[in-house]
């Protein structure tokens, strides 16, 4: 009975995420924006992470998190591809970023190619938003369409990185804090957590989990002791703080519900992660049971909630510009 009822929320929850995901529709982006001017840019876009996710199959988390990374910071501007200039500082090296974001290369070469068949027509910020797609897509998980006319800035903020980026360790409270910061839900925090169904993190973002939680001194106790076991293994207690571990350690590279399960069974990898799970009397524990029982439910609320993160404080019309190449605004 109880379970009936929390489930019934957690549905009316996903109905209400996906209304929201449709008013977008009726805002500025939209899916046809480059119809006319660019019809090929979604094929140029996919073939491009078709061959890098061939290359490497983590790029295609890779590209996510840094489409996640830019959309916190300035809105979904491609502000995080900017390298250094005298004007600002770059977001590359903000702590949440700094020896941790990657794929740069890849998303160059496909503004390259993008630029050659439609020069000066389509932002950075659009190229970011269709590849994470792609890349979930290339991992077989879901397909949405994707909302464009998005601009570029020209600026960068290394201050806003470093607040509005969640850390690892946050409590779901400050998780919960800062994307309500950003006009997301709880729902969408569970949902979008779900990326970390794919890719990798440095043994410095989990360390603190095996050895002194919360400055206790004590290992975190919900971990699984068998998987903490082998945490430790590749983490020690110092040193070897950019040696890797699989977010999902079941299916590394597989875009499925599998992330869910593992908080379950205490085996989330991060302490953002567990907490969603673990903390007594968050609604984030039905919503995150849910989706580990109804990946066809994940699916469909991770997708209204990309078009929700893909809509945060996106330039449009006159404002901003439509970079020539992504590490620097034109001249
Ligand atoms: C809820 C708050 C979140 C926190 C605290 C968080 C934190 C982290 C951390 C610490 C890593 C490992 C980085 C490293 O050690 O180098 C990571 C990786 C990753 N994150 Fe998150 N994340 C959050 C939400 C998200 C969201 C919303 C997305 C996308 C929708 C996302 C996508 C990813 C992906 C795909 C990776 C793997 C990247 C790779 O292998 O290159 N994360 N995250
Ligand atoms: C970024 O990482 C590099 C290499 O580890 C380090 O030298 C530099 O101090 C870091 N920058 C910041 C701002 O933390
Ligand atoms: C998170 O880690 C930082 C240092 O990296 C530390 O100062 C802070 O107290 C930690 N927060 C929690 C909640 O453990």
């Amino acid at each position: 009975m109880a379970k009936s009822i929390s489930q019934g929320s957690v549905f009316g929850y996903l109905l209400l995420n996906l209304l929201a995901a449709q008013l977008v529709v009726f805002g500025q982006l939209t899916p046809g924006f480059y119809y006319t001017t660019c019809p090929e840019v979604e094929d140029i876009v996919f073939v491009g992470m078709q061959q890098a996710v061939q290359k490497e199959a983590r790029m295609a988390a890779s590209i996510l998190r840094l489409f996640f990374h830019d959309c916190f910071v300035q809105g979904c501007d491609a502000s995080i591809l900017l390298d250094d200039t005298a004007m600002f500082q770059s977001e590359k090296t903000a702590a949440p970023n700094n020896n941790s974001v990657r794929g740069f290369d890849v998303i160059d070469s496909i503004k390259a190619q993008v630029e050659f068949a439609c020069p000066g027509i389509v932002s950075c910020a659009d190229i970011l938003a269709i590849a994470s797609r792609d890349g979930v897509v290339l991992s077989q998980g879901p397909r949405w369409d994707v909302l464009l006319g998005r601009r570029d800035s020209r600026t960068a903020s290394l201050s806003l990185a470093n607040t509005n980026i969640p850390a690892p360790n946050s409590t779901l409270s400050a998780l919960i804090s800062k994307f309500s910061a950003q006009g997301l839900s709880i729902l969408d925090l569970v949902t979008l957590s779900g990326a970390h169904t794919i890719g990798q993190s440095r043994c410095v973002s989990f360390r603190q989990r095996l050895y002194n939680k919360a400055n206790s001194g004590q290992q975190d106790p919900t971990i699984a002791p068998l998987y903490a076991q082998q945490l430790q293994s590749i983490c020690p207690p110092s040193g070897g703080d950019n040696n890797l571990f699989p977010l999902d350690i079941f299916t590394p590279t597989l875009f499925n519900n599998q992330y869910y399960t593992n908080l379950e069974i205490n085996e989330g990898l991060l302490n953002s992660d567990e907490v969603l799970y673990t903390t007594t009397g968050s609604s984030t524990l039905s919503m995150a049971q849910n989706f580990a029982s109804s990946q066809a439910d994940f699916f469909a609320s991770f997708t209204a909630s990309m078009v929700k993160m893909g809509n945060i404080g996106t330039l449009t019309g006159s404002n901003g510009e439509i970079r020539k190449t992504c590490r620097a605004i034109n001249s």
